[in-house]
């Protein structure tokens, strides 16, 4: 177990932020893990340990939960996706920006030690290199989403050079899950798809055949945020955002592969407003410096990805 530690999960009831409690109360117990969201928690989440309802926009509500169960560690997972940001732009600034800043503002006073924020590939944007995009390279998002992500790594280097805040942070591909659902993004159809193949149904994909995009396996996304956040501090080079890379395919891909175990399910490409915005992002990523500086080597492809999903669902 590690030193008493204390985390909080801001945003425990979403995609990463669930499966990110069940592991972190896997590894410290329950008790050393409080979970928190604005959303009414799982009837799963609600048993495994203490949960408090909260609005990551409210600087006094995570100051009175950090003080009342005696945090050192905040992850904040809080945030509104790429499609749904289109939809809500100001409201989605808001979201990401404000609660980014009242947790760098904690850690800044000394209320809590140690910080996690996700960070996304959609920091790029159309001018960035497609392919292997280099830790530093041209960055002009277009969307809201990257435009925040973007801001909000300018704002977590910026804190930790000024203010010394130990704040870590990685840029998640698109990530595929069987114990959550994703909510709001363009890399949604990569979840979706696996529930209709069980479902017997067929798939109406939203973006079109051949749009290559990082992904990531659950697994190796919660392992990566695990092993940055216990790296030694001097080994954390860069404190704005560590590019991540696992793998890259197409909805093609995904479905030739989902295929082989539902020989009879269908797709069909109808692709939205969510194609553009997968259009602005890059193909794949070069993650070098997260090899160097942390040791980050994925575990999953594509057929252990798919392999372990139809496992699970
Ligand atoms: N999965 C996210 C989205 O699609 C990218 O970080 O919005």
């Amino acid at each position: 177990m590690k030193n008493q530690s204390k985390h909080l999960i801001i945003g425990a009831s979403g995609q990463i932020g669930s499966v990110l409690t069940t592991s972190l109360r896997h590894l410290h117990g329950a008790s050393a893990v409080v979970a928190s969201d604005i959303k009414k928690p799982s009837q799963e989440l609600l048993a495994q340990g203490p949960f408090e309802p909260i609005d990551a926009t409210d600087y006094d509500q995570i100051f009175s939960i950090v003080k009342r169960h005696n945090i050192d560690t905040v992850y904040l997972m809080a945030a509104m996706l790429s499609a749904n940001a289109e939809k809500r732009p100001e409201k989605a600034w808001d979201l990401n920006m404000t609660s980014l800043f009242h947790v760098l503002n904690l850690a800044k006073l000394g209320h809590i030690k140690q910080v996690f924020w996700p960070s996304s590939i959609a920091v790029f944007g159309p001018s960035t290199p497609k392919v292997n995009v280099p830790q530093h390279t041209i960055m002009e998002p277009s969307t809201v989403y990257g435009i925040s992500k973007l801001a909000g790594e300018r704002w977590c280097d910026y804190y930790h050079k000024t203010y010394n805040v130990d704040v870590r942070s990685l840029r998640f591909p698109g990530l595929i899950s069987w114990q959550s659902m994703p909510g709001g993004g363009t890399t949604d159809y990569a979840v979706d798809i696996f529930h209709k193949a069980i479902a017997n149904a067929s798939y109406e994909c939203f973006l079109s055949e051949d749009t290559a995009l990082p992904m990531m396996y659950m697994d190796d996304a919660i392992r990566a945020i695990l092993e940055l956040m216990n790296a030694k501090i001097d080994n954390i080079k860069i404190r704005s955002s560590y590019n991540l890379s696992a793998m890259s395919f197409t909805p093609k891909a995904l479905y030739e592969s989902i295929v082989k175990y539902h020989p009879s399910f269908k797709i069909k490409y109808r692709p939205d407003f969510r194609q553009a915005i997968a259009d602005s992002w890059p193909n794949s990523i070069d993650d070098s410096f997260a090899q160097k500086d942390w040791g980050w080597s994925p575990k999953f492809d594509l057929d252990a990805l798919v392999k372990d999903m139809f496992k699970h669902l």
